[in-house]
């Protein structure tokens, strides 16, 4: 995607041309309420004929077009989208909204929209105005994202127009919308970053292609870099990451980045992201119907990545080191197999009983390499088991961690993000089903409780630093699209991790 235009303006909305004028209603108002009930007056009173009517009520996710008359309005269209009742409203809420509307525009023809911002004093007073304008920002930025990387051909589902551009309209606290918009863009286009790199299959995203990106971002936003090749990582001592990086002949890479945005006086924050460029399942090899999803098994990694952007791109005041372990899981000769017992770099010995539960070994050397960094707080992401899509389906992350400040931090976060989170129990009634016969761990604990005993399996390896673990495997790529998501890579967690960070700073 090129760049995306985004403009705030103090006008009365009746005046803003533009192709698409969207009015937020919630849908408690019988009648319409600010910018609406001005475009209203213009409009002979259409839009209030619509509400009586009941053809549109402002129930979540709804939307209808109506089309002015020449002189009623400077807007070729008028959409008006729904916010569900005023007292459940959340950004979440106007993300979905801007999401719908940015489908419609594409459906109309409109390549630009504009959003009247009244309707956030009338929640949040007026720091509502810059939040949803923030919000506002970020949905039309993710909807219009699009992966075309590979299509030479015009589809004839194509859409009518491409949306890129968004004006804001507002006639108060234009200056601080203008900098929540523009810090929405900026977050959002790391998460586009996540998109892409997710969106790209297994001979192309492969570990030296994150590495590459890696190399772009640190050269761009002055970040430190470390890569090590298979070579450097057997010096290192990561057994867990080489072992199943042995069935491949693609390159694996351990990559660090790290960005110094403050002198904290205490340890940086570390995100590790699950860089699996694909997933066979090696010698357990998986089946063959929906194998090619495994190309998103590098989400984690993307979604740090992501972040990271977006971090150095706001230029937050935080110290944060991303580690990324990044292999294919593939068979061969040379393959891991089911019994063998690995030394991970920590020193751990696992036994591995099915080479399927790959992304927990890969995870446990990173994990153990972060402590050089003595971070304060270490948050990783991973697509690491089945089992979470049973256990949460595709609405709610697997969070597990070993400090409960942390993991109330990350599900604010995620609240605040729309990423949202949901809290599984890391107990040690649990950890028995790990415990192996010949070393001191092994990689599976059975079909019982799998999200928790994976999330155990890595505790093994982070010490004493508070530690919290995503499992995105229901999340990070979707079937049923949400409004500013598509079909494919949603590049969930990018927007949590660069909001935890941000509140850190706050502290
Ligand atoms: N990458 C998969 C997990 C996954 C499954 C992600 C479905 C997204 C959708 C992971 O490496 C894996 O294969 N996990 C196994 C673990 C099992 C062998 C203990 C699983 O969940 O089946
Ligand atoms: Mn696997
Ligand atoms: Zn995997």
């Amino acid at each position: 995607m090129g760049t995306f235009d985004i403009d705030v303006i103090e006008k009365e909305p009746a005046e803003v041309e533009t192709p698409l004028l969207v009015l937020a209603h919630f849908e408690d108002d019988p009648e319409p309420v600010g910018s609406a009930a001005e475009l209203d007056a213009r409009l002979g009173g259409e839009i209030g004929r619509i509400l009586r009517r009941g053809d549109f009520r402002g129930g979540k996710d709804e939307a209808l077009a109506i089309f002015p008359r020449p002189g009623e309005a400077r807007a070729e269209r008028v959409l008006l989208v729904g916010l569900g009742k005023r007292d459940a409203y959340q950004p979440e809420r106007l993300r979905r909204a801007v999401g719908a509307a940015v489908r419609q525009a594409e459906r109309l023809g409109a390549r630009a929209l504009a959003l009247p911002l009244d309707f956030a004093a009338r929640v949040g007073g007026r720091a509502g105005m810059p939040t949803a304008a923030q919000a506002a920002a970020e949905a039309a930025v993710l909807a219009a994202w699009e992966f075309r990387e590979f299509k030479t051909i015009q589809e004839e589902a194509a859409p009518r127009a491409r949306v890129e551009a968004l004006v804001l309209v507002t006639r108060e606290d234009a200056a601080a919308c203008r900098s929540a918009a523009e810090r929405g863009r900026t977050i959002a286009a790391g998460e586009n970053l996540a998109r892409d790199l997710a969106s790209r299959p297994g001979n192309v995203a492969t570990p030296s292609h994150l590495a590459e990106v890696a190399g772009e971002l640190a050269e761009t936003y002055g970040l430190g870099l470390t890569v090590l090749d298979r070579d450097a990582m057997r010096r290192e001592g990561m057994g867990a990451l080489l072992a199943v990086a042995s069935g491949s002949e693609e390159e694996p890479r351990f990559i660090v980045l790290e960005y110094r945005g403050a002198e904290t006086g205490v340890g940086p924050l570390a995100l590790v992201g699950k860089g699996v460029t694909f997933d066979s399942g090696g010698i357990s090899i998986k089946p063959a119907s929906g194998m090619e999803e495994m190309k998103y098994d590098m989400s984690g990694a993307a979604a740090v990545l992501g972040a990271m952007r977006a971090i150095a791109a706001l230029a937050l005041p935080a110290h944060v080191v991303a580690l990324i372990p990044s292999t294919e899981n593939l068979l061969s000769g040379r393959a891991l197999k089911p019994g063998d017992i690995i030394r991970s770099h920590l020193g751990k010995t696992i036994e591995v009983v099915n080479t399927d539960a790959e992304g927990r070994l890969i995870l446990a050397d990173a994990l153990s390499y972060a402590r050089r960094y003595t971070p304060s707080a270490i948050v990783d992401a991973a697509t690491l088991t089945g089992a979470c899509v049973i256990a949460l389906g595709h609405h709610a992350i697997g969070l597990m961690g070993t400090d409960p400040a942390l993991v109330d931090e990350i599900r604010a976060a995620g609240e605040q993000t729309g990423e949202r989170c949901w809290p599984l129990p890391l107990w040690d009634d649990y950890r028995p089903q790990i415990d192996s016969n010949f070393a001191d761990i092994k990689n599976t604990g059975g079909r019982p409780a799998g999200t928790i005993t994976a999330g155990l399996f890595l505790r093994e390896f982070v010490g004493q630093t508070p530690w919290a673990h995503l499992d995105v495997a229901g999340t990070a790529y979707r079937d049923d699209a949400a409004p500013y998501h598509r079909k494919g890579a949603t590049g969930i967690p990018t927007r949590l991790f660069v909001e935890w960070v941000r509140a850190r700073t706050e502290r």
